[in-house]
This record gives structure tokens, C-alpha cells and sequence, in this order.
């Protein structure tokens, strides 16, 4: 039972903050815009009164009230709050339906909440109308994003069969629009950030006792390391495995800086066994995860790797000074393709700036490293990428791409970019299609520019392309490296490749689908008892600009 004073439903998402959170002092919402806390603040109920003859020194300095919390560990039902008795904290078999909108990090970060959720008693269901609590894992890197979200939840309101039924927001959008989320319609009942999902058992006791419930605190060092994510795709033998969180770049269109955080890297033991128990279980192609995945710099020991992140000599510049020490991402990528030699690595999403030549010399060294790299280039004009903040012209990345092709002739190469940013003139567009021309990717992820708030473009830029333009551009976008991956699937007819088999394909059940070193789609007949998980050594006999067609031959190894 929740411990009620007085005045607790109105004000208990302030009664109920322990004092290692620190609640946003700007906070609009009606129910605590009166008793706006900042960092340490003591709840209302232990407030002392000013003594008639004054205060001293002594009022000024802080006792410690509580045990200080330790570094990620989640805390138990008895740390975790003095005005709730730990049972609320428990689940006791409520009911919880999941919804991941986003990218495989917001996946991998449901998964944590999955866990975490599971370890203190919450059952899963798929129903999403008689679900006691429904969670959104949100995007809000464009505006659709954060659309999808509100249809989402107005829907909710209308079908839920509970009228208790609490609803959280959590993620980016609830890190972006925080206390929006909670005043808005009646909508929403708990809202936490991507560093907040150990405090969610707390944020729904509070929910379940009629109040709205927030915690958007952003940390330095939360990597969730210690929670073993809950994975619900077990049949493909593929998994995700988050390595770093956040983002120092500070692009100028992009919001993830400001809903993500600060850049901080998970510990590299902690990934290795990870890594090693997915191999025990089966685990046949791990992809590592991070907003700026190849910028991992483990600095939680000491180390004798002393070079900068980023070497000021580097054609390459970043808005911070480069980074010292700290275990690398070729690091990483060394150890733990040699503790689980057949599973497959991939990785997303890197910035072109962290992909030292030593890197590429390991991938080419090592079988399962898959010659497949994704390097956002956003734009192929060098004003253009200048506003965007990129840190690199159109002719450092292409002697980049041509320094790896150097090394890995046969390096499959994917990129992200956006149509219409901020001034982007015809011609501007024009050598965007240009580079894709030149640089010949396999795969394009194009993105309509979306103007965001907070963002450096946002303060400084007009959003002056039409939305019809955008469309236009982008269309253009998409067909340029159609066109280019068409012919680079059809000249893999004939070759032999390995495909790691995912699954049955959706079109027949009497043909497989996987995946060629290189990243792309493959489906092949059935005809040896092929299982996912399967390594199978397959001759290419047809592909279009998106899948490749291909008879199997035999099964295979990788090592
Ligand atoms: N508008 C459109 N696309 C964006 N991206 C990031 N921010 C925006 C935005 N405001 C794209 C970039 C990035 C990818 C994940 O999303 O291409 O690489
Ligand atoms: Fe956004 Fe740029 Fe960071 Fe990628 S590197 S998350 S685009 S700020």
C-alpha cells in the first residue's frame, strides 16, 4: 500500500523523488508547477521550518539521509523509496504490453525495460486492450516519428477495456517532450527517458495511486551493462547487442544529442560475455549497437591505449577535442570475434570519422567480421554537410571509401541521407546524387529532412525547402542508388556466397531467407533441411536492386 498524507495524490510525483533524481526545474505541468524540484531538493514533508532566530552555517550543509545509490545496479523494492512500501514496487503478475516503435536501439532498449520489468514480477501479454499497463518504446528523430506515437495513444484512450489501464512513454519522445506528454488530453500516465527504465516499478506505483509520474534525468555513465536484455526474436539466431549510448556530435539537424544524451560506452567485459552467452545459446550473427558505435571507448579501467579518438592531424573534425584513452572499438571488435569465431559481427550506426585504417585491416583479417559497412554521408555537398555539422568534406569522405576499397576490394557499403535540408539548392542535391553514383552503395536509408526542436538547425536555420521539393529529392535519392544496387546484385550472379539462414521466406514456406556477408537479402529453395542458424554455401543465380536469388549447396562453416 502506498503510504498517503494529505496532500499526496496532488503533489506525489514530488513526494515520491528519491534524492538521487534530478527533476526538470523548468517543469509546466499543472500538478507540480508549484513545487518545481531541483537536484537534492527534500520532499515536502521533511522540509524543516526556518528557526525563529535565523539559520546557520549548519543549515547549509547536507547530511546524508540516505545510502547513496550504487552505480548500475537496479535497486531493490527497499532502496528504492521512502514514501512507497516496497510491495507497490512489485508487479504481482500485472499484465504489460510492449509497443517498440524506432530503430533496433529502441528494440534492444525495450528489451532491457523487458527485464527489468520481469525481475520485479510483471507478466507479458500480448493483449493490448486488457493490459494493466502499456509501454511505448518512442523515436523522435523526425516529426512522423513522434506522430505515430500520439495516433498511437489517442487510440489507446479509446480502445483500452481498463479504465485503470496506465500508459508510459518511454524513450526519445518522452525525453523530448517530457511534461508535454503528461498535460496533453489526458493521455499518458508515466513518461521516462532512455536512462530512467531502472526507476519504472516506482514511476508506475506512483501511476497506480492516481498520479502522473516523470523522471527524464539523463545520466553520464547509465549503460544498463549489469540488466541481461529479455530477447523475444529467438528463432532467426540473430541478436542485437547495445555497446555505447549517446551522441557527442551534435549534427545540426539531429535531436539525439539532447534525447540520448552524452556518448558513454559500456564496459568491454561485460559486452564479451554477453557476446559469449549468445554463442552458447545458438547465437549465429550478433549486430553491436550505439548511436556512434565505432566512437566506443571503454575508460572504465586504465589502460596504456592512449590515442586520441579522433587524431588532431584528421581530416576529420568533431566539435569536441579528441578523446583520450580508453579501449577502443577495434578493440572490442578483435575480442569478441575471436571468443565467438562462428557467430557473424555486424555493427550500426558509425560515424565516418572513427574508422581508422587499423580497423579495416582487422575486418579484412577476420572471417566473421562481415565486410559490410555502413557510413552515413548525409549529403554529398560540401556547404551543405558543412551546415549539417558533419566534420568532413566530400572529398575526405571519398578518400576514405577509397582507402577502405583499397583494403576490402569487395566491402559492400550502405549510407543515410537527407533530402531538403536547411538551403539545399538544386545543385547542392544534384551532387548528392552525384556521390551516390560514385561511391555505388548496396543500400540507402533516405530521410526527408524534419525540422526538430532544440536542435542547432532549429536555432540557426530556416527550413526553406518545400515539403513537394523534399519529396522530389528524396524520390531522386532513392532511385540513384536503386539504380547502382541493381547492378551490383546482378554482378554477383554466378558468385558463390555464404548466407547465414534467418528464416522461412514470407513468400513461400518452401524457401529460406538470409543473409550474404555483405548485408543483402537472400532467398533460396529449401531443398537440404536447412534451419536458421545455418551457415549454407549458396551459388547466386539472380537479384534485383533489393534481394538475391541463390541455389544452395551444401551447409558450412565459418571458421
Ligand atoms: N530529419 C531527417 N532525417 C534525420 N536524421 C536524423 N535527424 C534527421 C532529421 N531531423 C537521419 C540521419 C541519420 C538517421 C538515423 O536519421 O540520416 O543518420
Ligand atoms: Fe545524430 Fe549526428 Fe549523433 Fe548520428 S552522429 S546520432 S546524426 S548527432
Amino acid at each position: 500500500m502506498i503510504k498517503r498524507c494529505a496532500d499526496l495524490l496532488r503533489v506525489v510525483n514530488v513526494r515520491t523523488i528519491p534524492h538521487y533524481l534530478v527533476y526538470d526545474s523548468s517543469c509546466s505541468h499543472s500538478t507540480c508547477s508549484s513545487t518545481v524540484v531541483k537536484e537534492n531538493e527534500v520532499s515536502a514533508s521533511s522540509r524543516k521550518r526556518i528557526p525563529d532566530d535565523g539559520l546557520t552555517l549548519q543549515h547549509f550543509i547536507k547530511k546524508s539521509e540516505r545510502r547513496p545509490r550504487q552505480k548500475n545496479v537496479i535497486p531493490t523494492p527497499e532502496e528504492s523509496d521512502d514514501y512507497l512500501d516496497p510491495e507497490d514496487l512489485k508487479g504481482n503478475g500485472r499484465t504489460v504490453n510492449y509497443v517498440t516503435y524506432g530503430c533496433q536501439m529502441n528494440v534492444n532498449d525495450m528489451e532491457i525495460v523487458r527485464s527489468i520489468m520481469t525481475s520485479y514480477g510483471f507478466n507479458e501479454t500480448d493483449n493490448r486492450k486488457t493490459a494493466d499497463v502499456v509501454l511505448l518504446m518512442t523515436c523522435s528523430i523526425r516529426e512522423g516519428a513522434e506522430q505515430k506515437v500520439w495516433a498511437e495513444l489517442k487510440r489507446l484512450k479509446k480502445t483500452s477495456a481498463r479504465r485503470s489501464q496506465v500508459v508510459g512513454v518511454l524513450g526519445c519522445m518522452a525525453e523530448r517532450v517530457r511534461h508535454d506528454l503528461l498535460s496533453n488530453r489526458n493521455l499518458v500516465n508515466v513518461v521516462a527517458g532512455p536512462d530512467s527504465y531502472r526507476d519504472l516499478p516506482r514511476l508506475l506505483a506512483v501511476a497506480r495511486a492516481g498520479s502522473d509520474a516523470i523522471n527524464v534525468q539523463l545520466s553520464y555513465d547509465e549503460t544498463y551493462a549489469d540488466v541481461s536484455p529479455v530477447r523475444v526474436d529467438l528463432d532467426s539466431r540473430t541478436a542485437f547487442v547495445s555497446i555505447m549510448r549517446g551522441c557527442d556530435n551534435m549534427c545540426t539537424y539531429c535531436v539525439v544529442p539532447y534525447t540520448r544524451g552524452r556518448e558513454r560506452s559500456r564496459p568491454l567485459e561485460s559486452i564479451v560475455d554477453e557476446v559469449s552467452r549468445l554463442r552458447d545459446e545458438g547465437v549465429r550473427q550478433i549486430t553491436l549497437l550505439g548511436q556512434n558505435v565505432n566512437s566506443y571507448r571503454d575508460t572504465s579501467i586504465q589502460t596504456v591505449e592512449n590515442l586520441p579518438s579522433t587524431a588532431s592531424d584528421s581530416p576529420f573534425k568533431t566539435v569536441y577535442k579528441p578523446k583520450i584513452g580508453g579501449r577502443r572499438f577495434e578493440t572490442l571488435l578483435d575480442k569478441v570475434s575471436e571468443v565467438a569465431p562462428e557467430v557473424r559481427f555486424r555493427f550500426t550506426s558509425p560515424h565516418p570519422k572513427d574508422f581508422p585504417l587499423e580497423l579495416i585491416e582487422l575486418i579484412k583479417e577476420r572471417k566473421n567480421l562481415c565486410k559490410q559497412l555502413h557510413m552515413p554521408a548525409q549529403s554529398g555537398d560540401d556547404e551543405t554537410l558543412d551546415r549539417m555539422g558533419r566534420g568532413y568534406t566530400r572529398d575526405t569522405y571519398l578518400r576514405l571509401v577509397d582507402d577502405i576499397r583499397n583494403i576490402l576490394p569487395e566491402v559492400s557499403l550502405t549510407s543515410d541521407f537527407i533530402a531538403g535540408f536547411c538551403g539545399e539548392t538544386e545543385e547542392a542535391h544534384q551532387r548528392t546524387v552525384d556521390l551516390i553514383h560514385d561511391v555505388k552503395y548496396s543500400f540507402c536509408y533516405v530521410f526527408p529532412y524534419s525540422m526538430r526542436g532544440k536542435t542547432k538547425a532549429h536555432h540557426r536555420f530556416e527550413d526553406d525547402v518545400p515539403q513537394q521539393v523534399k519529396d522530389r529529392r528524396h524520390l531522386e535519392l532513392m532511385n540513384a542508388f536503386r539504380s547502382e544496387a541493381d547492378k551490383i546484385n546482378r554482378n554477383l550472379i554466378g558468385s558463390e556466397q555464404v548466407v547465414l539462414v534467418e528464416g522461412v521466406s514470407k513468400r513461400s514456406e518452401h524457401e529460406l531467407k538470409g543473409r550474404v556477408d555483405g548485408g543483402t537479402i537472400t532467398i533460396f529453395p529449401n531443398t537440404g533441411g536447412f534451419q536458421p542458424g545455418d551457415y549454407v554455401l549458396t551459388k547466386i543465380v539472380g537479384g534485383n536492386s533489393q534481394t538475391l536469388r541463390a541455389v544452395p549447396m551444401q551447409k558450412t562453416l565459418l571458421s
